[in-house]
């Protein structure tokens, strides 16, 4: 029986997961998103074309690999229809390949309304990706929420309305449009015919698809740090992005799980608004943005940039118990003279390498860094670590000496090629 590899984002998001599933994708048989939906965006570039990857597992890319859509994700029938057509006019044979778990829940227009309502109420904004997150896993967890198998059943109707009567009140109240009940319903019976041929129990699948040996690639989405309990609460994404979450969002057990992927960058970025250690307000920050192309893939906000925070990545590593690390961008924190990372927090005087997301803990730390000598040269031709630049190599060691992990997958340029795989 095989067992299956985990990618996990181990910072704010937007590692280049994509990247990394896209690459063990070539091996893999089956590949399973677990939790979140369209608010996550993974880019992977294949032959020159950058693929927006939002909700089906970017595995699919290889045209070889089974999509598994699991009930821990919140599912825009809307958006995965445009990403489905998306993927057919590249020639992906997507009716082969797409599974989608008949127990995700669905987002409907009233979730992004509710989005939007309940950020415009908050004093402290989270800077959600406004597309119904939050509200579609409320609905789940008050147990109103419709899922896909609902789409199929003869209550669909009667559901919905139900739904949109209780969200308009309230969208009503705060001023916002309204929804159209009978609108909804026309619309999701066409959305339902389309994904009608995908749909089926992947719990059960996945376990066939482990005992006849499949070697199967769990995608994370979002990070730890947004992770709805171990993140930076209240500034989290509503779901369990971390290890916990695979298992939740996919059915399979612990013993289940191989080799788990941590992926990082060679500096940090995040979204949104909540606490960020490492935050560069200044000309270096801008810089690391340019140079890492750093705007989101579905919002195009620009991202907060950093250093890279060891601190906060070896936290990570401890929640999701990763044995591998996958270092994106080493080509653009090598365009930098000096590089530094930080190793420690200086919290009100006292020293710690510990991390917390404690709200108090994490507005008072001040980063300690170290510095590294940086200007690689051009790292993207370099095919094994071998042939990296010393300077490289001490930047890489480092990070795995400090948080005890093999860097096993290093990224060296932005294109599918420029990936260094080390055997460890
Ligand atoms: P990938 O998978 C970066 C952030 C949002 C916001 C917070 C809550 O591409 O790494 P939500 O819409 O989920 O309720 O927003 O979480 N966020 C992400 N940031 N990458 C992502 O996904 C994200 N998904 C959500 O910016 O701060
Ligand atoms: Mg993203």
């Amino acid at each position: 029986m095989s067992k299956a590899s985990v990618v996990l984002g181990c910072f704010y998001g937007d590692e280049g997961k994509g990247r990394v599933t896209d690459f063990l994708a070539k091996v893999a048989d089956v590949s399973v998103r677990a939790a979140g939906g369209n608010n996550a965006g993974h880019s992977i570039i294949v032959n020159g074309v950058k693929f927006a990857m939002r909700l089906i597992p970017s595995g699919i890319l290889s045209n070889r690999t089974i999509a598994v859509i699991g009930n821990g994700v919140v599912l825009n029938p809307e958006v995965l229809i445009g990403e489905i057509n998306m993927l057919k006019e590249h020639g992906i044979d997507v009716d082969k390949y797409l599974k989608i778990s008949d127990k995700a829940h669905v987002i409907f227009p009233y979730h992004p309304g509710m989005d939007v309502m309940l950020e415009n109420s908050r004093t402290v904004k989270i800077g959600t990706t406004k597309n119904g997150i939050g509200p579609a896993y409320c609905d789940k967890y008050e147990r109103s929420g419709i899922r896909v198998e609902h789409l199929y059943c003869d209550q669909f109707e009667s559901m919905v309305r139900g739904q949109v009567e209780a969200k308009n009140a309230q969208l009503a109240a705060a001023g916002e449009p309204l929804c159209d009940a009978d609108e909804i319903i026309a619309k999701y019976t066409e959305y339902a015919k389309i994904l009608k041929p995908y749909v089926c129990d992947t719990v059960t699948l996945l376990h066939k698809y482990l005992r006849e040996d499949k070697f199967m690639v769990c995608e994370g989405a979002q990070a730890a740090l947004l992770d709805i309990d171990f993140g930076s609460y209240p500034f989290v994404t509503s779901s369990n992005t971390t290890i916990g979450g695979i298992l939740s969002g996919t059915g399979l057990s612990a013993k289940d799980v191989g080799d788990v992927y941590g992926v990082i960058k060679a500096y940090s970025s995040r979204v949104g608004a909540g606490p960020f250690v490492t935050e560069l307000f200044d000309a270096t920050g801008d810089r690391i943005r340019d140079l890492g192309h750093e705007y989101g893939t579905v919002t195009k906000r620009p991202r907060r940039c950093g250093w890279l925070d060891l601190v906060a990545v070896k936290y990570a590593i401890d929640i999701n118990g990763v044995n591998y690390i996958n270092l994106n961008h080493l080509d653009t924190i090598g365009m930098f003279d000096t590089i530094k990372v930080c190793v420690a927090y200086d919290v009100n005087g006292t020293i710690t390498e510990d991390f917390s997301t404690n709200e108090k803990f994490l507005s008072a730390a001040k980063p300690v860094y170290k510095e590294f000598e940086g200007n690689f040269g051009d790292v993207s031709l370099c095919k094994t670590y071998e042939e990296l630049p010393e300077a490289a190599k001490k930047y890489i060691s480092f990070i795995e000496e400090y948080t005890g992990t093999f860097v096993k997958l290093i990224g060296v340029g932005a294109d599918r090629e420029n990936m260094i795989v080390r055997e460890a």
